[in-house]
């Protein structure tokens, strides 16, 4: 059946999230991933017990279970961000956050900045809501403040997108100046800064963290946090911290979109927080997840090293590949796939056709075991040798 005459102009020109379409390879038993953003189960503390949670079966608050939101408080307090509950809005997932945050500010008027090589999810939201996207140049220490100032002048955008903690899909950890040069170029222009920050505690080596959002003096923020890579992402939860002016308007989106986050989920996360095994449970995953960053990134260079170049993410999940010239993301998909092995290409993480590369894999190390980033390497050294 044809329902096209249905859609909105924006839904038409949805475009299907590559990851997400691959999800359903990387489930099947004999298929090694390093394509998805998902946390190793393995590493994944038990839920609390069910008889400690607190009544979850009525309706709740928009703004998210009063102790979830204390807990966020004091959490993001540690970043160095001062707040109250009244600024916190828990949301289902920082996925959910970015669609409330788009529906509030972006239209088809709209113009969003956004790194380049950026998160796919987020460009999806934004264009949903017909807004522009525009990638800015990007480097290891992150966004360019001489193309961000150029950008703003030329596009005057509302608002702009940053992952500056292990971003997702290149890795980057902007560095403290390129923090406190992007905060102050955001007062000076008045830009609204949207921050995702759902990697931070995955850290393995000693980077600056300092959210950007306590370096800006005036203009308006918002902080984004999630629970999903440090505990469980199936109970969808994270939040939105904002400057105060705008709360009230978060509140109202949540609750047209959903009137509020479930309850339970909510409970889980605050119980787990109260009983302080979070600051072991974040050691632990350090502990894991650096290990098999150093074993991928020895792979590597031990099989591929002549040919690609990468840098060593200093946190979060992935490595970003560039893969030698000539030699496309989409071939090595198939190709290592017809062997069992499963990459991303990088190109879904480039919103605009302008900058398109096709040289590009993110590759996961966060859910394969040491033994199995060996073997996938491995393939992928076969399969790209053969492209070359
Ligand atoms: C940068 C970034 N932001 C947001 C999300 C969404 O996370 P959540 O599970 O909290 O919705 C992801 C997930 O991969 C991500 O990488």
């Amino acid at each position: 059946m044809d329902i096209s005459h249905l859609l909105t102009s924006h839904s038409r020109n949805m475009e299907a999230s590559l990851v997400r379409e691959l999800l359903h390879y990387s489930q099947q038993p004999d298929v090694l991933s390093l394509a998805g953003g998902l946390p190793d189960e393995n590493l994944m503390p038990a839920y609390p017990e069910l008889k400690q949670l607190t009544d979850s079966r009525q309706y709740g608050p928009s703004e998210g279970e009063k102790d979830l939101r204390e807990c966020i408080v004091s959490i993001v307090a540690e970043r160095g961000i001062q707040t109250s509950t009244d600024n916190v809005l828990v949301t289902n997932g920082s996925q959910q956050g970015l669609d409330i945050v788009s529906r509030l500010i972006l239209d088809e008027s709209s113009t969003i900045l956004t790194e380049q090589p950026t998160y796919l999810a987020a460009c999806q939201v934004f264009k949903l809501q017909g807004a522009k996207v525009q990638d800015v140049m990007s480097d290891a220490e992150g966004m360019s403040v001489s193309a961000l100032r150029d950008a703003i002048e030329k596009h005057h955008p509302k608002a702009v997108y940053l992952i500056p903690n292990f971003q997702n899909p290149a890795g980057h950890c902007y560095s403290l100046e390129r923090r406190l040069e992007i905060a102050a170029l955001l007062d000076e222009k008045n830009i609204l800064l949207i921050e995702d920050d759902p990697y931070r505690d995955l850290c393995y080596d000693n980077v600056d963290l300092t959210p950007i959002s306590t370096l800006i003096k005036q203009a308006p923020w918002l902080y984004m946090g999630s629970f999903s890579k440090v505990l469980w992402p199936g109970l969808r939860t994270g939040y939105i911290v904002s400057c105060d002016a705008f709360s009230p308007y978060l509140v109202k989106v949540k609750q047209a979109v959903d009137l509020h986050t479930n309850r339970l989920g909510q409970s889980m996360i605050t119980q787990f927080f109260k009983s302080g095994q979070y600051p072991d449970h974040v050691i632990k995953l350090q502990k894991a997840y650096k290990e098999k960053r150093d074993v991928m990134a020895e792979a590597l260079n031990a099989e591929l090293g002549d040919l690609i170049e990468f840098s060593l993410p200093a946190g979060g999940m992935f490595f970003w590949v560039k893969l030698p010239a000539g030699v496309s993301s989409q071939l090595v998909l198939t190709e290592a796939l017809k062997d069992k092995v499963l990459v991303l290409p990088g190109t879904p993480f480039f919103p605009c056709k302008s900058s398109l590369d096709d040289s590009f894999l993110r590759l996961s190390f966060a859910r394969v075991s040491p033994a199995q980033i060996h073997q996938a390497i491995t393939v992928l050294a076969k399969v790209i040798r053969q492209l070359v």
